[in-house]
């Protein structure tokens, strides 16, 4: 082979070896957003917090930054279906993100998912993570119960949003609240929009974790969302 077409020739496997490495790197904060066409749930703060140091692998268990504080340890889990509510959905993004035992949303640089406040003063604090569901669309989430706010008014919750592995960008869902929080009034109950179906958390304690199960329906109760 005559040397310029060698040259080519290399040119031209170098060229597709790092396109596929772009490939691989598709499961990152970019691809989740460069598929968002479809806004659905209507708008709502600061959706772009979902992705903020959003790391490259993300697994169908986590344990957030908050674990480790004394409190009630909790053990989140459940299954993210179809909207059919009965298919286990696969590759659904779940982010969440919540205040520590006082009711605070705090900044702690050392923490790497940690989110410094923006410009207005607002962060997601450093107890947020993100969980990814496989065929069995199981998701865990290890954490620490959260605070209500200081001043009292509302219930205890944590804070999440769904970013499924398609067009549709990502909307929010029902916080994880507690049915024992004496905040937890009826009417607030009432409000409750079931966006994903009940955010409402039974605690049960199971090897030393108070075990709360809440399964997630894709589209439920969210406006806009398209049906099938
Ligand atoms: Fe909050």
């Amino acid at each position: 082979m005559k040397l310029p077409y060698l040259i080519i020739l290399c040119c031209l496997v170098l060229a597709f070896f790092s396109s596929c490495r772009g490939q691989e790197k598709k499961d990152s904060s970019s691809s989740w957003k460069v598929q968002s066409t479809v806004d659905v749930g209507g708008p709502f703060e600061n959706r772009e917090f979902t992705y903020y140091n959003i790391p490259r692998n993300i697994s169908a268990t986590d344990t957030s930054p908050g674990f480790t504080l004394s409190g009630q340890k909790l053990l989140v889990t459940g299954i993210v279906y179809q909207s059919d509510a009965k298919t286990p959905a696969t590759g659904v993004l779940l982010y969440y993100y919540q205040t520590n035992t006082e009711g605070r949303y705090l900044h702690k640089p050392e923490e790497k998912r940690s989110m410094p406040p923006n410009d207005r003063g607002q962060t997601h604090g450093y107890i947020r993570g993100w969980v990814k569901t496989g065929s069995d669309g199981r998701y865990s989430i290890y954490t620490i119960r959260p605070g209500s706010y200081p001043d009292a008014k509302e219930p205890a919750h944590i804070h999440a949003t769904v970013k499924e592995p398609n067009d549709i960008a990502e909307y929010w869902i029902d916080d994880f609240v507690f049915d024992d929080d004496k905040l937890l009034t009826q009417r607030h109950r009432e409000r409750l929009s079931k966006r994903a179906g009940s955010g409402i958390l039974e605690l049960k304690k199971k090897d030393g974790l108070w075990v709360g199960d809440r399964n997630l329906v894709l589209g439920l109760n969210i406006s806009g969302y398209p049906s099938k």
